[in-house]
């Protein structure tokens, strides 16, 4: 069983707090070291679980992964350039895992990946991926549940979008298996996420030749061979939004450090029309605060530049707590909405039907036992908890673990109640007997 958060609510966060680095970047980015041979070195790398399940796929596929031995920086070494099949054990465990998918195919002309199922999001497909790669010349095949791909691809011309948007990462998938080789690939209604052009900007400098990353048309001319590099990963937007609305539900005051408000204007525009204050004190710090009960907003997830959907659990939160009634429209993942029934157990008054949520702002919660069942339910349930009277204890938290580094940490630092708890096995009566 994970270990779990008891956390107290009534403090207000006040101080400052440094943003880690980008999970959405680092994982795809980590799985791209795989189109040089050599170490590549990547800097400002969250330490994740998720993390580091993908530096145990990449020594399955013949790197030697170097783990922090400075705080953010990872080494990917890559050494024995044959293997093209990483475990199903390892794979299945992480959906971001397929991102090894292009990278292999690229540089070692086949790849073979378990087909990712589904998960406590809904049901999330690969079809664009399959149909990306497919449409720029490899031969794709499946095969006892693994997507098969062969033959470096040649180029051509893909058409991303499906009907939920386009795929963030289908279009790094794309995108790293066309970086190598003669041809041209035009990708059309690529995903403009801030984590895609991170990973652009990075083959750029391993060589690659890419224009347009961070637009619906991103141009890929192949070039015969790229070299390892030394890259810093963005800051994590999705953190610093989540620590922005843990100081915006405590009515408290917080300044980030090495945030990029420029990739989070859906938030902010959002903060405004609750009464939320913020200011910019420079490029990379903001300033927010909370003093007054904020006012319910509607919003919609979409892609980026839209409102995220790594971030509607955290605002559901907030809109919980805030006057009037707020709409929540999930327009990414219609089923991202398993945390309803446990917000619900600390008070909260949510409705709900197929991809939409009404939320009833309410004065008080009370702290209760809750379990989180993904990563950002994990994170609106914490962010709740430091609103709530009492203590919430916050159950399943190696979701948390997945994608928020030091998350308590960080809150403990700012004035919160956290503790972790660390599972003790309960002992079975025989062997208390025994003892
Ligand atoms: N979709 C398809 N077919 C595909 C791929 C996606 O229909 O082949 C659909 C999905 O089912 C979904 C929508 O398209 O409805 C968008 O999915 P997308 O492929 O963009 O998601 P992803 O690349 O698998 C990344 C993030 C997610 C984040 C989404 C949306 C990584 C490693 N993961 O996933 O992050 O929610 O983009 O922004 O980058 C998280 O961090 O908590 C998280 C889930």
């Amino acid at each position: 069983m994970p270990d779990k958060f008891i956390v107290s609510g009534g403090a207000r966060l006040t101080g400052a707090v440094t943003v880690s680095g980008s999970k959405n970047a680092a994982l795809p980015m980590m799985a791209a070291a795989l189109l040089a041979r050599g170490a590549t070195v990547l800097r400002n790398v969250p330490d994740l679980s998720d993390v580091r399940l993908m530096a145990d796929i990449l020594e399955t596929l013949g790197c030697s992964v170097t783990l922090f031995p400075q705080p953010g920086v990872v080494i990917i070494d890559v050494q024995d350039e044959t293997p093209v099949s990483p475990p199903y054990e390892l794979v299945s465990e992480m959906r971001a895992s397929f991102c090894v998918l292009g990278p292999l195919l690229s540089r070692r002309g086949e790849a073979r990946v378990s087909q990712p199922g589904g998960c406590t999001l809904g049901e999330r497909p690969v079809d664009l991926h399959v149909k990306g790669i497919a449409a720029i010349g490899s031969e794709v095949s499946f095969e006892r549940g693994n997507v098969i791909a062969k033959g470096r691809p040649t180029g051509g011309r893909v058409y991303l979008g499906g009907n939920m948007g386009p795929s963030v990462t289908g279009t790094c998938n794309v995108m790293c298996a066309a970086v190598m080789g003669s041809g041209v690939t035009v990708i059309e209604q690529a995903a403009c996420e801030p984590e895609v052009t991170n990973l652009a900007e990075m083959l750029i400098a391993m060589g690659a030749r890419i224009h347009g990353a961070g637009t619906p048309r991103i141009v890929v001319q192949g070039v015969p061979e790229l070299h390892p590099v030394s890259f810093d990963v963005i800051p994590d937007r999705i953190e610093a939004g989540t620590l922005m609305i843990a100081a915006a539900i405590t009515r408290g005051d917080v300044v980030l450090n090495k945030c990029d408000p420029d990739v989070m204007l859906a938030l902010l525009d959002k903060f405004t029309e609750m009464g939320v204050g913020f200011e910019r004190l420079d490029a990379t710090t903001m300033r927010v605060w909370c003093d007054t009960r904020p006012r319910a907003a509607d919003i919609t997830t979409l892609p980026y530049p839209g409102f995220p959907t790594d971030l509607q659990s955290p605002i559901m939160a907030l809109q919980c707590l805030s006057e009037g009634y707020s709409l929540v429209e999930e327009k990414i993942y219609p089923e991202r909405f398993m945390h309803v029934p446990e917000y619900r157990r600390l008070g909260a008054e949510i409705r709900k039907q197929f991809n939409t949520a009404i939320v009833t702002g309410v004065t008080r919660l009370q702290g209760a036992p809750v379990a989180s069942t993904d990563l950002r339910a994990g994170a609106g349930l914490i962010l709740l908890g430091l609103a709530a009277e009492g203590e919430t204890e916050v159950l399943k938290i190696s979701h948390v673990d997945r994608g928020y580094d030091r998350l308590e940490d960080k809150l403990t630092k700012l004035g919160a109640t956290i503790r972790r708890i660390k599972y003790q096995p309960r002992r079975r009566a025989e062997d208390r007997k025994a003892a």
